[in-house]
């Protein structure tokens, strides 16, 4: 079974607080998004395989570290996960990137997919699909689906903000993969949000609504 990880640093903890407020406006809610993602690819990316290579310090030959070859790609969740694509890139700068176009439908709360572009080699790298919010889970599952498809095998999943629903049905249908969260809130409301969460996170990120 995957790993579910909530990150507890205080500086993500902190930032999060920012954009649950309702009065967070769209300018610092992106700049906040991006910041907690940055803090929580580090920790993400703690297993990346390194390997030695030869180098010249000023003073000496030594043998280093450096991340082996092996190729990232990072595949937000179209629309709210472009929130936390550069935050990634930031550190993994030659990751590729993915897009999954995926909306709910707000009635039945069923993810429909309306787009998929993947780098070509998908099924060699090591994928992180962002999402900043994991709800009942249909989405991120979905998503996977596409990704397996076409033949990705190591994906992790990274969110902001996870409901026990979410976290359940999608270790349920994708126990291969680990999933990273800022934070696991209490439960879903009859209209699918959750709760407390911090609302509609593409609306709040783009200013839609
Ligand atoms: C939101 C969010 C997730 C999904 C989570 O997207 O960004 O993709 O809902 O809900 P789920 O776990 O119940 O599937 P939404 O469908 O609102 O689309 P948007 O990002 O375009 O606003
Ligand atoms: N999608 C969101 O953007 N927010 C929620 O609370 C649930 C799904």
């Amino acid at each position: 079974m995957g790993k579910f990880q909530v990150m507890d640093h205080p500086l993500i903890q902190h930032k999060l607080t920012i954009i649950r407020n309702k009065n967070c406006g769209t300018k610092v809610f992106r700049e906040v998004v991006d910041e907690i993602t940055t803090l929580m690819a580090y920790d993400v990316a703690r297993d990346m395989p390194l390997e030695d290579i030869e180098i010249e310090t000023p003073i000496s030959k030594m043998t280093a570290k450096t991340l082996s070859g092996k190729k990232v790609a990072v595949v937000p969740i179209l629309r709210a996960g472009i929130g936390m694509v550069d935050g990634i890139l930031k550190l993994i700068p030659a990751a590729k990137a993915g897009h999954i176009g995926m909306y709910r439908d707000e009635e039945t709360l069923e993810p429909h997919e309306y787009f998929v572009k993947l780098p070509a080699d998908i099924e060699q790298r090591q994928v992180f699909v962002v999402d900043p919010m994991l709800a009942t889970g249909g989405s991120a599952i979905m998503a996977i689906d596409a990704l397996k498809k076409r033949g990705a095998t190591n994906i992790k999943f990274v969110c902001l903000v996870s409901a026990p629903e979410g976290v359940k049905a999608l270790r349920e249908k994708h126990p291969d993969v680990d999933i990273y969260a800022a934070a696991l809130d209490d439960h879903l409301n009859e209209d699918g949000y959750i709760v407390p969460g911090l609302g509609d996170a593409g609306d709040r990120l783009f200013g839609t609504k």
